[in-house]
């Protein structure tokens, strides 16, 4: 990064894709879907499909050689935080892992400002999950280096949204027209909570199927709301199956509860079988963020509408492309 661009960040550490200064994606973090918009979408997914093909042709290459990525996860983590290792090292690049805070000094209370001062020292880029909406906010704050948001909390996990959407382009072809289901743990499920926002740059029809206790939060159903997508709110999921062409199914969050019995009341509410699956249409897809905890039974996936393992190597190239769009390299 020059000194120039070190500059703009400092003044500006929230520069949005959707609204680029200076025609580059170089030195932005990546905090929120809402920096999007429908132009940044299909450049990035370009991005992906270049990386895609690189990949199957020759694996590895240097596109990112000599750059270093830290991959900073306050909570656990194996797809995100491996996916973003791959990318980095598909691209000829290096990982800083910090998977366990426990064993930074992280345990000897060192602030998040001061832990991002340290590792902008020896990388170029950070990818951060914690258990705190606006954390990654927080840390691009204090970054000179680009800061992608890899979950924070219950607010966002917008690095997962756009792979989902991706998903969606390659196993559909198209995202305008589609009804799109959410089910299962929409109160504390970040990503839904990030697609549902992402997805109202098309024009879709969202259902929302939860427990009782777990609905959508009302200020995303107000933000999708301002952008007039029809939301339809349930606990009814075979009421509006039929009519689904994406059925997004999310985990109920056993780590967010504060009462465990209040979880074990809920954690069964809704389980995908191939016979329920029956009644959806055929040319439908069924996704997950993973990891699943039962809501899809394994007897369903050998079934071709699940799209769950599919939707994690789609995960590998968008996130090359990310890598590369920061670094200036794509
Ligand atoms: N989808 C997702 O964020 O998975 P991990 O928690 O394994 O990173």
């Amino acid at each position: 990064m020059t000194l120039h661009n070190s500059i703009i960040r400092q003044s500006n550490p929230h520069l949005p894709f959707g609204d680029r200064q200076d025609g580059t994606y170089y030195g932005k973090n990546i905090l929120s879907v809402k920096q999007f918009n429908r132009a940044d979408l299909t450049f990035i997914f370009e991005v992906a499909h270049e990386m895609e093909e690189m990949v199957r042709r020759v694996g590895t290459f240097d596109l990112l050689k000599g750059k270093i990525l830290t991959n900073l996860f306050y909570e656990p983590s194996t797809r995100t935080s491996s996916s973003f290792t791959a990318a980095m090292e598909r691209l000829g690049g290096s990982v800083i892992p910090i998977n366990d805070v426990r064993y930074s000094s992280v345990s000897k209370g060192e602030s998040l400002p001061d832990t991002i001062r340290t590792l902008e020292c020896y990388s170029d880029v950070i990818v951060i999950r914690h258990p705190e909406t606006g954390s990654a906010a927080l840390a691009a704050k204090y970054a000179r280096k680009p800061i992608i948001n890899a979950g924070d909390g219950t607010g966002e996990h917008p690095t997962q949204a756009l792979l989902d959407l991706f998903t969606i382009l390659e196993e559909l072809g198209h995202v305008d027209g589609l009804t799109i289901t959410m089910l299962g743990d929409l109160k504390y499920g970040r990503t839904v909570h990030s697609l549902a926002r992402l997805l109202t740059l098309y024009n879709v029809r969202l259902n929302y199927v939860s427990p009782e206790i777990l609905p959508m939060p009302a200020e995303v159903i107000e933000e999708v709301n301002a952008k007039n997508i029809s939301q339809t709110v349930t606990t009814d999921l075979a009421k509006v199956l039929p009519e689904t062409d994406v059925l997004y199914v999310t985990r109920v969050q056993k780590e967010r509860f504060e009462d465990p019995e209040v979880y074990e009341k809920v954690k069964g509410s809704y389980v995908i079988t191939p016979e329920l699956m029956t009644r959806a249409k055929d040319d439908m897809i069924v996704m997950h963020p993973l990891p699943r905890v039962g809501e899809i039974s394994m007897e369903f996936d050998s079934d071709p509408r699940a799209a769950y393992f599919r939707q994690m190597e789609y995960g590998l190239y968008v996130r090359m492309a990310l890598l590369a769009l920061v670094l200036g390299k794509a």
